[in-house]
């Protein structure tokens, strides 16, 4: 719907992180903190409660990552991870979230067949999900992928660098864009933005490089292991919140999750084992 004639325009543009305007962040926000040098924060997430908490702190960008596999199902890489398993993620998190932009992971194998598979797949995440956007891994090439996307109406999020679902490809976990594989990654980077995508996530990169993209390109950049010169940054909140047991170089721990769940489990249990859980505060009359 157009707003109503006459209404004013709003006098200063809401900041992205803090903003408190009742409706979703969108990528033309996004567009327009990279032109103001805003830098914004963005995290995973995976349900609807830490969704709810996200949201309610600020995060205007939350990511259903394909790293579900890892810090939901329990594998050892992304790979395995599929589009039904996915979907219900996705689902909640939209459902938790009011204002946040909600960004669906494709997952390895829904999108590299063909153009037509990549289409089909991102269909079925904004239909089934209300995600707002979807994200696929590579440079060159997917840019014609990226292409059919945009013009099917579907906002894309490019993501660069150690891109994990390549990394049996890769031999490991390992930075990259090192030597003359930056001029490559540059080329990726002006490559997405020019078939459409909205921001590019940079995994994994030198913090010189990074901040060279970042400078070349004019849609907002995101690290993850890409130093403090990128638009955005993001993690997984279960490494941000110190949840996950090792975290890579990169990651802050913000709190101590692990510790915190199982302080209470164990004060549950002390309590269960002597007798003095449930009190009668605790009990029906
Ligand atoms: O799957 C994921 O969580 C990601 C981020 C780390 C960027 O791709």
């Amino acid at each position: 719907m157009l707003p109503a004639q006459g209404q004013p325009a709003p006098a200063q543009p809401e900041a992205l992180y803090g903003g408190t305007a009742h409706r979703r962040v969108t990528i033309r926000d996004l567009a327009a903190a990279k032109a103001r040098g805003e830098k914004w924060p963005m995290l995973t997430a995976y349900d609807a409660l830490t969704a709810q908490v996200f949201d309610e702190a600020g995060i205007p960008v939350l990511l259903v990552g394909d790293s579900a596999a890892m810090v939901v199902y329990g594998h050892e890489t992304t790979i395995p991870v599929t589009v039904d398993e996915l979907i219900p993620l996705t689902a909640a998190v939209v459902r938790g979230s009011r204002r946040a932009l909600v960004v669906a992971d494709l997952p390895f194998g829904s999108y590299q067949a063909s153009v037509q598979a990549a289409v089909e797949t991102a269909a079925r995440f904004l239909k089934e999900t209300g995600a707002h956007a979807v994200k696929l891994e590579g440079g060159h090439r997917v840019v014609r992928t990226v292409e059919e996307l945009v013009t099917a109406g579907v906002p894309v999020m490019a993501h660069l660098g150690l891109t994990p679902q390549s990394v049996h490809a890769f031999g490991g976990y390992r930075v990259q864009g090192r030597g003359e594989d930056g001029q490559r990654l540059l080329q990726d980077a002006k490559s997405l933005q020019e078939a459409g995508a909205f921001a590019c996530v940079l995994e994994c990169v030198p913090a010189e490089l990074a901040a060279q993209v970042t400078a070349a390109i004019a849609i907002p950049t995101i690290g993850i292991g890409a130093g403090p010169g990128c638009d955005a940054q993001v993690l997984v909140w279960q490494d941000m919140a110190g949840l996950t047991p090792t975290v890579p170089k990169f990651a802050k721990r913000y709190a101590d999750a692990a510790g915190l769940l199982k302080r209470a489990a164990q004060d549950f249990a002390s309590e269960v084992t002597a007798g003095t859980y449930p009190s009668p505060e605790y009990s029906y009359r």
